[in-house]
């Protein structure tokens, strides 16, 4: 494949946006969404001309430094993934297809700085666009601009649904398949298990893991991990995988300051004992962590229903993220994504703008305190509500 040559050559304006290394910058709460970013000389949020080009994402670095690259199995991946739920996905996140240029520069400009992780699944993409978010992650990879080697660098995780009509290890290597064939690559680097049938459907769980060894062996993904697996679930399928010659390298999460209950606590330590990567997905609590919306200026679309129960008691949490944001010249955002960091896991937060990548580009390359991740964690203590859990999660 031609592609054009990559260019080290970042604009200013770009430069100025990303939290640089050392807190070197300056910034402001997220309370206004856009606000925090990371600049040397000056308060104000930058301004985006024009668009970023395809060509030439603008590359800012480092972002982190080399040994803040995180294993995952054997796979070396950023601190930090981008995940691409919404890419797709109308009912939930009202996606376009006049949205795909720009979710084009944010895999560009993710790319370009050492973002590599991407997460997805076969299920992303409502209707007529099911398969849409791993259809399009295939059409970026390929066009990517830059160079061959940060393009073999990327590390795609997707997901496999436990579909009811899955019912065989050879169903579930034919799903691979069908990612493999969207995503336009040879060997995808995640494949996850979705969810567990364990709590309605137990006799179909042995195919799930007899799918994941068979994609394995095959050669046709790089690791495995699960989703949505509790921490008892978690040991009997790393016992599995384990006896059939399979190591077991990721676990998959709802995990963030809204979602850090006992299970969530109990499923990291064993992640921790078997040597296993938490991903936290979620990490912004479906974007009411970024302090953007309240009670009044809800969401449109169904995430407004969650959002009107959980939002009125977040006060105390959403306080406390404000004000260590303003104390460390970050965003809110970048405040909750890097606790999860801190926290030890690999958090990956959906983005749906240019904008929004490039702030949560600057949770990377500092760390909260320990002080500051107790603030936190006590205020969230303090917030009534937590996050409703997926209905496939098993304990
Ligand atoms: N395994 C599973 O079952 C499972 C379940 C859920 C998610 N996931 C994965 O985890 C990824 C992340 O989770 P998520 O997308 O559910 O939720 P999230 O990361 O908590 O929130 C993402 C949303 O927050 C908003 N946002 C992001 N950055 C922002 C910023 N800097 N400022 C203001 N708003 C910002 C955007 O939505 P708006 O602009 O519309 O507010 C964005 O789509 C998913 O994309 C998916 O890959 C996996």
């Amino acid at each position: 494949m031609a592609h054009a040559a990559s260019s080290a050559a970042a604009s200013p304006a770009a430069a100025a946006s990303f939290g640089r290394r050392n807190g070197g910058g300056s910034g402001r709460g997220g309370s206004k969404g856009r606000a925090g970013w990371c600049r040397a000389s000056s308060l104000e949020p930058p301004k985006r001309s024009s668009p970023i080009s395809l060509q030439f994402p603008p590359r800012i670095g480092p972002l982190f430094w080399p040994w803040e690259k995180v294993k995952i199995g054997s796979l070396t991946v950023s601190p930090m993934g981008f995940g691409t739920w919404a890419w797709g996905n109308q009912l939930l996140w009202g996606y376009q297809e006049e949205m795909d240029r720009e979710l084009q520069e944010i895999f560009n400009l993710a790319v370009r700085n050492g973002v590599n992780l991407f997460d997805t699944a076969d299920s992303y993409g409502t209707g007529r666009l099911n398969g849409q978010s791993e259809r399009l992650l295939g059409k970026f990879i390929r066009e990517f601009p830059g160079s061959k080697a940060e393009r073999d660098s990327i590390v795609i995780a997707t997901k496999f649904a436990a579909y009811p009509w899955r019912l065989t290890s050879g169903q579930f290597v034919k799903a691979c398949k069908s990612s493999l064939e969207r995503l336009e690559i040879e060997q995808i680097g995640i494949g996850q298990l979705h969810w567990s049938t364990a709590n309605y459907a137990p006799l179909q769980e042995l195919a799930l893991w007899d799918g994941l060894v068979a994609m394995y062996e095959k050669g046709l993904v790089r690791a495995v991990g699960v989703s949505n697996y509790g921490a008892n679930q978690l040991v009997k399928i790393y016992g599995y995988l384990k006896s059939r010659g399979v190591p077991l390298c990721s676990a998959q999460v709802q995990f963030s300051l809204l979602s850090m209950g006992k299970d969530q606590l109990e499923l990291k330590a064993v992640c921790d004992s078997l040597g296993i990567r938490l991903i936290s997905y979620s990490p912004l609590g479906l974007g009411m962590l970024s302090g953007k919306y309240t009670a009044s200026k809800l969401p449109p679309g169904p995430r407004a229903l969650l959002f009107r129960q959980i939002l009125p008691g977040l006060d105390p949490l959403l306080s406390s993220l404000r004000r260590v944001a303003d104390r460390r010249r970050k965003t809110v955002s970048q405040v909750a994504i890097n606790w999860c960091i801190c926290k030890g896991t690999v958090p990956i937060p959906g983005v749906k703008t240019v904008r929004q990548a490039e702030e949560n580009l600057g949770a990377l390359g500092w760390r909260l305190t320990p002080d500051e991740i107790l603030e936190l964690e006590s205020a969230a203590d303090d917030s009534p509500r937590q996050m409703i859990q997926n209905i496939f999660q098993t304990r």
